[in-house]
């Protein structure tokens, strides 16, 4: 008998929540973000449900528009490593941009991570979408989005190159022989590309699980191709089942093109579930969560996959207008499925910002409801898990203690963490060192 599939869920932690309005909610906690207690209580509950992993989004600029949590946020790797002390399970994947960083600093950090946590570490493996980006890190100009792509490959190229630089058992330890490690074990990179030069070797041994989990969520042509190629789990934004199949479809037969096994490759989208003990009290807790949203909120937040765009010269109730520019060197993918929807439907600037802002989505009802949900789009092969926002303050507390029982009582949850790794609870391959493979392949 072959196991059950099983269901992958993944937490993210964002401090005071997403939105522009959630911070005025009567139970928020306005200094969430930057708030050390405030992460280690949420990844507790989440280990205590045991979840995945968590997850830290990032970005690195903002402006006086932007939305509380972007305001005043931790660092992804510095409250990851914080929480590694915290917890025991749990994967830890921190967002961190290839397009401003040195993949020599960025493959010490993740391997850092994954030392401290005993191989829990996962990155996120992001091109940023916000042209002021540039100016923060001394560049005239933001990379194009293809360009992007292309660097973000061959960044990831030297980290994953880097984390093979010490074989498994290169140290030795070798006390009375004097032998700390074995020369023969340790491997100078080399490298040589379009955007980076990078000797070599790194600085810090294989972690327990080899090397850090990778995670991607491009969504354009050039992002599918990225993620379907180099991932290990891809996150995604849907807002119904069908879309959410096709997507699915295409990234494993994707991956299979590229003769990756499809099934080493996780599809997780993002859900946003409002839980009420009984349908009406999710109703009712739905509309809090739209009382939250103002229309200067709703505009910005709309404004963000365009690169931060000013909504606001525009008249609310006449046609959307043709921004198109400034969503294709931004969040393409986003930007394109908002004006699709507005063209296709002929909305208002209005009815586009409120709809955005305040996406139903298919996760709102009872215990049982949201659980059917998340069941039926993980059979119907929509997901293979979900990455999950806190929607009000109490949802994850609320979701472990009446969701995680009723899908672990169906079997597609586990109901004890498999192994100790986060590729083990993940059911990902080792990742065999590419110096030892090809010396097995010579013998
Ligand atoms: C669940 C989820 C989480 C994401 N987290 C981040 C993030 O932390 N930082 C970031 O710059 N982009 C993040 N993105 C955006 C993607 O990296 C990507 O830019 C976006 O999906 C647009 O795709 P494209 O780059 O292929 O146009 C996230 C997307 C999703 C669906």
């Amino acid at each position: 008998m072959t196991a059950q599939r099983q269901l992958k869920l993944g937490f993210i932690l964002h401090g005071v929540g997403p939105g522009w309005g959630d911070w005025r909610h009567p139970d928020a906690q306005p200094s969430a973000s930057t708030d050390f207690q405030f992460y280690k209580r949420q990844a507790l509950a989440a280990e205590a449900g045991k979840f995945d992993f968590l997850f830290v989004a990032d970005s690195v600029f903002i402006t006086e528009k932007s939305s509380p949590h972007y305001l005043n946020r931790f660092e992804p790797l510095t409250i990851l490593s914080a929480l590694a002390g915290a917890t025991s399970n749990i994967g830890l994947v921190a967002t961190l941009t290839a397009s401003y960083s040195e993949p020599f600093t960025v493959a010490r950090q993740f391997a850092s991570l994954d030392h401290i946590s005993r191989g829990r570490a996962g990155w996120n493996v992001v091109t940023s979408w916000l042209e002021g980006s540039a100016a923060n890190y001394g560049r005239d100009k933001h990379y194009a989005h293809d360009v992007r792509y292309r660097l973000a490959g061959e960044h990831l190229d030297v980290v994953q190159g880097l984390w093979d630089s010490w074989e498994d058992d290169a140290l030795t330890f070798d006390k009375e022989g004097g032998q700390f490690f074995d020369p023969a074990k340790l491997h100078t990179l080399d490298h040589k590309g379009e955007f980076f030069s990078v000797k070599g070797p790194l600085n810090i041994s294989r972690s327990p699980q080899g090397q850090p989990v990778i995670f991607q969520a491009g969504a354009s042509e050039d992002g599918k191709a990225f993620a379907a190629r180099r991932a290990d789990a891809i996150f995604v934004s849907h807002d119904e089942l069908g879309a959410a199949q096709a997507y699915y479809a295409d990234i494993k037969a994707r991956a299979a093109g590229y003769g990756r096994d499809p099934d080493q490759v996780h599809v997780l989208p993002a859900a946003r579930p409002v839980v009420g003990r009984t349908p009406e009290e999710a109703e009712a807790k739905y509309q809090e969560l739209i009382n939250l949203v103002s229309i200067d909120n709703a505009l910005s937040m709309l404004g963000r996959p365009f690169n931060d765009y000013d909504f606001s010269v525009h008249d609310l109730d006449g046609p959307f207008p043709d921004v198109s520019e400034h969503g294709a060197n931004s969040n393409q993918s986003a930007s394109l499925k908002i004006l699709a929807a507005a063209r296709a439907e002929n909305l208002t600037l209005r009815q586009v910002a409120l709809r955005f802002a305040t996406p139903r989505g298919q996760f709102v009802g009872s215990p049982e409801q949201v659980a059917d949900a998340l069941q039926h789009w993980f059979e119907a092969r929509g997901a293979d898990g979900f990455v999950l926002f806190e929607s009000l303050p109490g949802q994850l507390e609320l979701f472990v203690e009446l969701v995680v029982p009723i899908l672990q009582a169906r079997g597609i949850y586990r109901r004890e963490y498999e192994g100790e790794t986060f590729r083990e609870n993940l059911g990902l391959d080792f990742p065999i060192n590419r110096y030892a493979r090809r010396l097995e392949a010579a013998e």
